[in-house]
């Protein structure tokens, strides 16, 4: 087991998983049955537009984190169950649905825990057709899973959905999925991480003949620029992608992603929302961005072969974490109903800048769970 260095962090993360827990009952009591996907102004409910519909798995997710953190015999782990099952269940259609890319995010924070928890197979069905849902977005030319935006477009996000192709593909033997998984992570690796491990958003093809033309985005500040969430997603859908092969390009890839957030992320840890945008811009941090690096690099550390190396990513999660928890931890704003603040979701737009977001929350709870893990 890896240690505390300092005891004073497991208190830090023990109270923000207290905060949070307070946090989603208060959401789940105030606005039953409603999937939040960004606050306005810190409140979850309100009408701002969603551009795609993604989000779902999170908020069940949190609750599965809730219940595997405090453990069955907890007098609340009863209570956080019974809620993860409630919000997991209405999920169930989308495993058919073919007009996102990000049936990752919404099965695997849900079914997968529902799965380990009860073991009930009718559960890894559910998995296995959303992962064989996902894998029919997969184009021979080009050799990429398509965005929900076009068939010519790759969005790096992707690499954080296609490790329920990889389950999928393990729990039927089927190795056409498992070729769909791995080629579009190769694709991905080849078009959007560069050199010096930063990433691009977007990859754009020529459909007749599957030729890669050029880097793209939608989100970041420009298509040669390095959205700091797409950076995120890279490093923990890579780890993902080696969890699954332990095809050694994925893990190279990886740590290449998360040593380029590491140097050029300010000393906190939290990055810019781009690592590229002009300077005034840079000013507005995003903390999904934070969270989800930290649960990456979290589970990046403990598939290394070199101790030192591993050990390096851990301290540089926990120290993400402790950012996060004493900086931008909602807890001194009482009307803020979000967990975490200082999230973004789409810049251009202005949708959720400077806000909480669900999936930050959302990894923020991930990393703070397994690194409270006995
Ligand atoms: N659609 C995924 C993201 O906004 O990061």
């Amino acid at each position: 087991m890896i240690q505390f260095e300092v005891e004073a962090d497991r208190l830090l993360f023990d109270d923000a998983m207290r905060f949070a827990r307070s946090q989603i009952k208060k959401l789940i009591e105030s606005h039953p049955d409603f999937y939040p996907m960004y606050t306005q102004g810190g409140k979850w409910k309100h009408e701002g537009p969603v551009w795609t519909h993604w989000c779902d798995g999170f908020l069940g997710g949190m609750m599965w984190l809730f219940h595997r953190h405090l453990g069955d015999k907890h007098p609340d782990a009863r209570y956080w169950k019974k809620q993860a099952i409630r919000y997991s269940k209405p999920l169930e259609p989308r495993k058919f649905d073919r007009d996102v890319h990000d049936l990752g995010f919404i099965f695997m924070p849900t079914y997968h825990p529902w799965h380990r928890v009860t073991g009930e197979e009718a559960l890894k069905d559910v998995l296995i057709q959303a992962g064989q849902t996902m894998a029919l977005r997969f184009r021979e030319r080009g050799q990429y899973l398509r965005s929900f935006v076009a068939d010519d477009s790759l969005f790096i996000d992707i690499m954080a959905n296609v490790g329920i192709i990889f389950y999928a593909a393990r729990e039927t033997g089927d190795r056409k999925l498992r070729e769909a998984a791995t080629r579009h992570a190769l694709t991905t690796r080849r078009v959007l991480v560069r050199g010096d491990g930063s990433t691009a958003h977007e990859g754009i093809f020529d459909l007749e003949t599957g030729e890669f033309l050029r880097q793209s985005t939608h989100q970041g500040y420009r298509g040669d620029s390095c959205w700091s969430r797409g950076l995120a997603w890279a490093i923990h859908g890579f780890t993902t992608c080696y969890e699954y092969s332990r095809d050694p390009r994925f893990i190279e890839t990886a740590e290449a992603c998360a040593d380029y957030y590491i140097t050029h992320t300010p000393a906190d840890g939290i990055p810019p929302w781009d690592y590229n945008a002009p300077p005034e811009s840079r000013r507005q941090v995003d903390t999904s961005a934070a969270a989800i690096t930290a649960a990456g690099m979290l589970r990046l550390s403990r598939l290394l072969a070199d101790p030192v190396k591993g050990h390096f990513y851990w301290s540089t999660a926990v120290h993400i974490l402790r950012s996060l928890c004493e900086m931008y931890l909602a807890k001194d704003d009482p009307s803020w109903e979000g967990i975490l603040k200082g999230g973004v979701y789409h810049i251009h737009k202005n949708l959720g800048v400077n806000e909480s977001v669900m999936w930050g929350d959302y990894f923020f709870i991930e990393a703070l769970e397994h690194v409270l893990r006995p």
